[in-house]
């Protein structure tokens, strides 16, 4: 059986769930692609750091060139993170030719044009399952299974770290940073985990989602960003009542049927009855439409070591394959299609709305924040205020019909310096998946 050597750099959180799972299911890999994977070195940064799944000691270096510039390893693995040192790595190796995988979203939001046009220039390639969604084969779907389909929407539950929070939140009432430790503990979290709570690895997925769906690549800096930190108790609670679960959605829509796309990420306001509510704890979801095979799903873990593996194992069976046929670019990591498209602002967005806001609960404070909607011509579809809190401050929450989002913003503006309305207006979106 032809062999191929793989020099990994990261034996962490993923790189040892890799490791663990090519001992485990390495021989069924080979028996079904006629290539067996040879893990020739680890490059890490300690020896004696704690690892999920043991590895080797005689495979591991703190070398990470010595794995890279040996002449008999034919793959590189990246799995180790953040846009610094790992982009040297993975330019050091695609400029001798050595097809890269990488689980680093990351890095392929802040440097994936410069990294494929380099695959490209070197003959070799770049495969990236595993940066999107853990376990769920959503990179070589989008690529290959939908190759006949215009992406009309994609709405993704692709953070595993805050669906465990909202979740636990939701299910339990369970505390906020409680929840964080215990995502840190089972290996969830980036690091640092602010990357996850504030949306923007959320966001590092969902533009490669996008950039692949509509074939332009996505500048992160037009992608509109809200994370769960300021998702309280109360939000929860309310939301519940109006008959929805909050989840940290990010968006892909194309605006008019051109080439304008909303590529967004904030907490969501899912009707219960939809598949994306019951999408729980670690868990992604992925919901595509398009304008041929119509909705579908895609459900698995996000994050975590044995997932994360998976999607590293398919990458690494096509970098065997592809090495084996010698047709490095058989499927190109990534390939400009149809039109140049562009980012529609969010303040064009039009959505549907939860706001709560914190009142005094006096007469004439509701006809006041009526009318401010009113002038704006935003129309309110339903107000909910609990009662017994006369004089007292009291939260009010309405949901608010299709508006643009610059025109609810410019409207909570002016409601939030009303002397009767306490503290910041929160603003939460609702999606009907319509
Ligand atoms: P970890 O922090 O667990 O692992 C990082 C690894 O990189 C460690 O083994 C570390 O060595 C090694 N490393 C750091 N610096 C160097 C260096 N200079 N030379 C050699 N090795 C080095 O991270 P994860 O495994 O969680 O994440 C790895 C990548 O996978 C990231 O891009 C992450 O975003 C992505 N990812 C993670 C998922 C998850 O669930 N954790 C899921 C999907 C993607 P040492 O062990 O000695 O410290
Ligand atoms: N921190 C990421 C998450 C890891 O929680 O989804 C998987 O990409």
């Amino acid at each position: 059986m032809q062999q191929v050597n793989l020099g990994m750099i990261g034996g962490g959180t993923v790189g040892s769930g890799v490791f663990h799972a090519l001992q485990l299911n390495g021989g069924l890999m080979a028996s079904r692609i006629g290539v067996k994977v040879n893990v020739r070195k680890v490059a890490v940064k300690a020896f004696n750091e704690p690892r999920p799944y043991p590895i080797s000691r005689s495979l591991m270096t703190t070398d990470w060139q010595s794995v890279v510039n040996d002449p008999q390893v034919d793959i590189v693995t990246e799995l180790v993170g953040g846009t610094g040192i790992a982009r040297t790595m993975v330019l050091t190796a695609l400029k001798l030719g050595k097809p890269v995988v990488t689980a680093n979203k990351a890095l392929l939001s802040a440097h994936g044009e410069e990294l494929f046009a380099a695959a490209k220039k070197y003959g070799t390639n770049l495969y990236y399952e595993a940066s999107v969604c853990g376990g769920i084969p959503i990179i070589k779907s989008l690529r290959e299974g939908f190759v006949g389909n215009r992406i009309n929407a994609l709405y993704g539950i692709v953070n595993g770290t805050c669906n465990y929070i909202l979740t636990r939140m939701k299910l339990e009432g369970a505390d906020f940073a409680a929840v964080l430790a215990d995502a840190q503990k089972h290996g969830y979290a980036e690091t640092p985990p602010d990357l996850d709570i504030d949306g923007h690895d959320a966001a590092h997925k969902i533009g490669i989602l996008a950039s692949l769906a509509h074939g332009f690549w996505v500048n992160p800096k037009k992608i509109h960003v809200e994370g769960i930190r300021q998702i309280s108790a109360l939000d929860i609670k309310f939301a519940g009542e109006l008959g929805y679960t909050i989840k940290l959605l990010g968006i892909i829509k194309r605006i008019g049927g051109g080439c304008q796309v909303q590529v967004s990420v904030y907490p969501t306001l899912v009707p219960n009855a939809h598949v994306l509510a019951s999408v729980n704890h670690v868990f992604n979801a992925v919901f595509v439409r398009g304008d041929i095979v119509g909705d579908t799903l895609f459900y698995g873990r996000g994050a975590g070591k044995d997932a994360t593996a998976s999607a590293v194992l398919s990458d690494l069976a096509d970098a065997a394959l592809d090495l084996k046929s010698g047709s490095k670019q058989r499927v190109p990591p990534f390939v400009p299609h149809e039109c140049a498209g562009a980012v529609v602002p969010i303040e064009n967005v039009v959505s549907q709305y939860f706001l709560r806001l914190n009142v005094v609960d006096r007469p004439g404070t509701l006809a006041k924040i009526a009318a401010i909607f009113g002038a704006a011509k935003i129309g309110i579809s339903s107000v909910i205020q609990p009662e017994g809190h006369e004089g007292k401050s009291v939260p009010l929450i309405f949901m608010l019909h299709y508006a643009t989002n610059g025109a609810v913003n410019g409207a909570l503006k002016k409601i939030g310096r009303l002397p009767v309305v306490k503290g910041k207006p929160v603003m939460l979106r609702v999606e009907n998946f319509e």
